[in-house]
C-alpha cells in the first residue's frame, strides 16, 4: 500500500452538524473513502469527544445549536494545543464573511452549502495529506535533534557513536590529531567537531588544503614572510599558524605535503616555534594542529614520500571516520536531513523516497561516501516532480548496481536448481522452480506472482498444485505396516 494512504486511512475525522442527514452524508463518505469518521451535533459534545478521540480533522458546521464552531475552534486551540487537530469549516452562502474570519483564526479552509461531495472529499484529503506532511518534518527533525548529529554531523550507527565519543576525549588534549577518511566522509567535519568541543573553540578555526598551494608559496603560506622576502613578498604577512593563533589549524591532505616543508613543520610539532620566511626570528606558536588524510600514510612512508618521525608524531592520536558502507544505519539519517533540507531550498514537497528507490541506496556502495549521496539526494530533489523521491531519480550508476545485484539472485536460483537435481533439469524443471521462487520472493501474493511471471492467476494456482503433487511424490513413502 502507498504510505500517504496507509497513513491517510489512519486518519480521524469528527463532524460537528447539527442537520443529521448532511453529518450522516458526510460521515458515510469519509468512511467510504477507507478514513475513521465519527459525528456529533453540538459544540460541547465535539470539545468532548475531541479530547478523548484526537481526531486529525474537525469538519464544523459554522451555525451551531450554543456555541458555534468559529467558538468551538478557538476553545480547541486553548484547551488541545498539543494534538490540536485541522479544522474546516461549512457554512450557509449567507455567512462568508464570518467563515472568512474563521480562516483569519486558524481554520484550513471553509466550504459553502450546498456541499459538493467530491469537492468536500477532495479538501478533506488536501488538509490531512498537509497534515501529514507537516507531522513527518517534525519526527525528521525530532530524529535529527534528538541526538542524532554531533556538531553537525548526522549518525548513530555504532561506528560514529564511537567516533563522536572518540573527538570528544581527544579534544581534551594538546596534541596533534591525524583523521583518516576515505574521500567524503566528513573528515573536515569531524575536525571542526573537534575544534569546537576545545578550549579555544572561541578562537580561529582555520583550514588549508596542503594539495592547493603551489610549493613555492606553502612556506610562506604556513610561517609567513618578512617584507621583501622574495620576489613578490612586499608587505610582510602573518602565516596561518599566527592566524590561528589559540586555535585550530587543519592541516588537509597532509599526504601532499612536500618534504622539505614536513621537516619543518615536525619542528613547529616538536617546539612550537616558527620562523617567518627572510626572518631570523622564530616565534612561538600556540595551535591545535589537526592533519586530514584519505591515503595510507604508512604507505607513502615505505614509498619515501612521507616522512616517518613526521607519520609517527601524528600517529599519536589516529581518528578513523568510517566510510558510508560501514554504516548502512546512517543512511535514512543521511537522507533524511539532507531531503529536508534540499526540499526546502528547492520549495518543494518531498516526503521521502518510495521502498524501491530507499532500498536501492541501501544496496549502492557510495564509494563517495556521504558527499556522494548528498550529491545524489540534491539532484533527485531536483528531478522529482511528485512528493516521492523513485529509482528514476536517482542516478543510472545507482539504479544499474541494483540490477546487477539481482542478476546475482538469478545465479542464485540457477545454483539452487543444479543442486536440486543431479543431472541438468527440464525446461518445465526449471519453470517450476522458477515459480516457486517468485512465489516466495513475493511472499506468497499470488496476485502479483501472476503478473510478474506473466501468466493468468488460474495457471499459477495449477502449477503451484503440480509443484506440490510432486514434492509429496517426492517425500520418502513411510511404511504403514
Ligand atoms: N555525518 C555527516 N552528516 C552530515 N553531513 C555530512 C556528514 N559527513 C559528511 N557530510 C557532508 O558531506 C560532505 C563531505 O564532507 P567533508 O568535506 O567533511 O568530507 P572529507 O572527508 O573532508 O572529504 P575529502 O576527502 O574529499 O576532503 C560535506 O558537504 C559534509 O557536510
Ligand atoms: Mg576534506
Amino acid at each position: 500500500m502507498n504510505r500517504s494512504r496507509e497513513i491517510l486511512t489512519k486518519s480521524k475525522v469528527l463532524i460537528v452538524e447539527d442537520d443529521r442527514g448532511l453529518g450522516e452524508m458526510l460521515q458515510e463518505e469519509i468512511v467510504d473513502a477507507g478514513l475513521q469518521a465519527r459525528r456529533v451535533d453540538t459544540a460541547e459534545e465535539a470539545l468532548s469527544v475531541a479530547a478523548s478521540w484526537l481526531p486529525d480533522l474537525i469538519v464544523s458546521d459554522l451555525r451551531l445549536p450554543g456555541a458555534d464552531g468559529l467558538a468551538l475552534m478557538r476553545r480547541i486551540q486553548t484547551d488541545m494545543p498539543e494534538n490540536m487537530p485541522d479544522v474546516l469549516i461549512i457554512t450557509a452562502f449567507g455567512s462568508v464573511a464570518k467563515a472568512v474570519e474563521s480562516l483569519k483564526a486558524g481554520a484550513e479552509d471553509f466550504l459553502t452549502k450546498p456541499i459538493n461531495l467530491e469537492h468536500f472529499m477532495l479538501t478533506t484529503h488536501r488538509i490531512l495529506e498537509k497534515r501529514m506532511l507537516r507531522k513527518e518534518i517534525k519526527q525528521m527533525k525530532g530524529l535529527l535533534d534528538g541526538g542524532d548529529t554531533f556538531h553537525g554531523m548526522v549518525g548513530r550507527s555504532r561506528p560514529m557513536l564511537t567516533l563522536f565519543q572518540q573527538i570528544r576525549q581527544i579534544a581534551k588534549a594538546d596534541g596533534p590529531v591525524l583523521i583518516i577518511g576515505e574521500s567524503g566522509t566528513g573528515k573536515e567535519l569531524v575536525a571542526r567537531a573537534i575544534h569546537r568541543e576545545s578550549k579555544g573553540r572561541d578562537k580561529p578555526f582555520l583550514a588549508v588544503n596542503c594539495a592547493g598551494i603551489p610549493e613555492h608559496l606553502l612556506e610562506s603560506e604556513f610561517f609567513g614572510h618578512k617584507a621583501g622576502a622574495f620576489t613578490g613578498a612586499g608587505k610582510p604577512r602573518q602565516g596561518l599558524f599566527a592566524e590561528a593563533e589559540n586555535g585550530t589549524l587543519l592541516l588537509d591532505e597532509i599526504s601532499e605535503m612536500p618534504l622539505a616543508l614536513q621537516a619543518k613543520f615536525l619542528r613547529v610539532l616538536q617546539d612550537g616555534k616558527v620562523r617567518p620566511v627572510g626572518s631570523n626570528h622564530e616565534q612561538q606558536v600556540n595551535v591545535r594542529i589537526l592533519a586530514s588524510t584519505h591515503c595510507d600514510l604508512e604507505q607513502r612512508v615505505k614509498a619515501h614520500q612521507f616522512r616517518e618521525d613526521l607519520f609517527y608524531r601524528l600517529e599519536t592520536f589516529p581518528l578513523r571516520v568510517p566510510p558510508l558502507r560501514e554504516r548502512d544505519e546512517d543512511i535514512d539519517l543521511l537522507v533524511a536531513a539532507f531531503l529536508t533540507k534540499q526540499a526546502f531550498a528547492a520549495g518543494k514537497n518531498i516526503r521521502g523516497l518510495s521502498e524501491r528507490a530507499q532500498e536501492m541506496l541501501h544496496q549502492y556502495p557510495f564509494p563517495g561516501n556521504v558527499r556522494e549521496l548528498q550529491n545524489v539526494i540534491e539532484r533527485a530533489v531536483v528531478f522529482c516532480q511528485n512528493k516521492e523521491i523513485r529509482p528514476e531519480h536517482l542516478p543510472a550508476r545507482i539504479q544499474k548496481h541494483t540490477v546487477q545485484n539481482n542478476q546475482g539472485i538469478d545465479r542464485q536460483l540457477m545454483n539452487a536448481i543444479q543442486t536440486t537435481y543431479d543431472d541438468l533439469p527440464s525446461l518445465e524443471q526449471v519453470e517450476q522452480h522458477y515459480i516457486r521462487y517468485v512465489v516466495d520472493k513475493l511472499k506468497g501474493n499470488k496476485r502479483r506472482a501472476a503478473t510478474v511471471l506473466g501468466i493468468a492467476r488460474r495457471t499459477l494456482y495449477r502449477r503451484l498444485d503440480e509443484t506440490e503433487n510432486a514434492e509429496t511424490d517426492r517425500e520418502p513413502q513411510h511404511d504403514s505396516n
